[in-house]
């Protein structure tokens, strides 16, 4: 029997051709694993109606860890209309599959490195290192969300909040609601996860990521609570910024940052900014973590247009594959893939479409795996 069982779940579109390019690099390095394949993505909600099936959920529940390539979402009305015939007017709604894994596995820390490799002519500037610590599954993205808007919730809401006065005489239909959801249990241990890594890393600082002046129950309670974990961490720095911001002074003074953490829509939304200042989606690598499983997978998505092209960068799948062997505890190997990487990059020899090269996804990965 293998050492490890990893779920290997490309999903659709490029997600693939990203994750036969990283079974490439991972054979490689000959980590000591049983890949078993889960159904996941478009296909699935297109012909059962449900894009994450229990078949998968229960894949998930007895494996060390999965690779995840990407899915396909679409709005709910354009995702219903794709459903089979059989499967119409039935009350499916689509949800994200991604999102409910992170959910239902509560894997709430991701982890998103940005780190500018040597000589990628891709870098915003050289020497970038940034680590997003993103929480995954609150706030907006708790899925509470109404529209049209139950006259029973408007109600409430017309009783409870003066500010919603301008709101409470619309039709139904004429407006939506979506919750932002903040915990303090959740804010506390994502914050904590982020003063964690710098402490075992040795690196020297958190910023806190919000909007607390104008979103000030939730994001209030986000970052009084990342303040007081701050407090448990005195010899590691800690600042905070709003959300608008730190998209400027990111850009402005990249040094001035380290760890970065933030409510989940922020942390989406400053993940992709810190990937494209290192080189865009082809090199953002993430991890979604919780205490019983971790779902590694590219920051980018499924890009439909590019599909089957073998056209992608994999780097971004094989740094997230470099962060599952971290977590395996199989460092070496980790390190290995991560040297791999960076000498194929500042060589420059071999480039897909995004550096500005003509190899195919798969070349890049031989590449990679030739370094091993
Ligand atoms: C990400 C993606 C997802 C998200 C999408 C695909 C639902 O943008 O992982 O950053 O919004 O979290
Ligand atoms: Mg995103």
């Amino acid at each position: 029997m293998a050492k490890y069982k990893i779920a290997w779940l490309p999903g659709d579109g490029i997600g693939k051709d990203v994750l036969e390019a990283a079974r490439i690099v991972l054979n490689k390095t000959q980590l000591d694993a049983e890949y078993i394949p889960g159904d996941i993505g478009w296909d699935c909600w297109r012909n059962e109606g449900d894009a994450l099936p229990a078949r998968t959920l229960e894949l998930l529940k007895n494996v060390d860890a999965a690779m995840f390539g990407a899915i396909t979402s679409k709005p709910v009305k354009a995702a219903a209309a794709e459903l089979a015939p059989p499967l119409q007017n039935q009350g499916l709604t689509y949800r994200s599959p991604i999102v409910r894994m992170r959910q239902l596995f509560d894997l709430y820390v991701c982890l998103r490195p940005c780190k500018a490799y040597p000589g990628n002519p891709l870098n915003f500037k050289e020497g970038i290192d940034l680590v997003v610590f993103r929480e995954n599954t609150e706030d907006l993205y708790a899925g509470v969300e109404f529209g049209p808007v139950p006259q029973e919730l408007a109600d409430t809401l017309s009783k409870l909040a003066k500010s919603f006065a301008p709101f409470a005489a619309l039709p139904a239909a004429e407006y939506a609601v979506s919750c932002k959801i903040n915990t303090r249990a959740g804010s506390e241990r994502i914050a904590r996860a982020a003063f964690e890594f710098v402490r075992k890393h040795h690196r020297k600082k958190v910023t806190v990521v919000h909007k607390a002046n104008v979103v000030r129950a939730t994001d209030g309670l986000f970052l009084e609570t990342a303040k007081a974990v701050a407090k448990e961490f005195p010899d590691i720095q800690t600042d905070d910024a709003n959300i608008d911001a730190m998209t400027m002074w990111l850009l402005k003074n990249p040094f001035n940052y380290d760890v970065l953490v933030a409510p989940n829509l922020y942390g989406d939304i400053i993940s992709d900014l810190c990937a494209q200042m290192v080189g865009g989606l082809g090199f953002g690598c993430s991890v979604n973590i919780g205490s019983k499983l971790a779902v590694f997978e590219p920051t980018h998505g499924s890009a439909p247009k590019y599909a089957g092209q073998y056209k992608v960068n994999p780097i971004a799948t094989v740094l997230a594959a470099k962060m599952m062997l971290d977590w395996l505890g199989e460092t070496a190997k980790g390190q290995a893939l991560e040297r791999a990487v960076a000498e194929v990059i500042k060589e420059g020899k071999v480039g897909t479409y995004d550096m500005g090269g003509s190899n195919t996804t798969l070349e890049m990965a031989e590449a990679i795996a030739a370094k091993l």
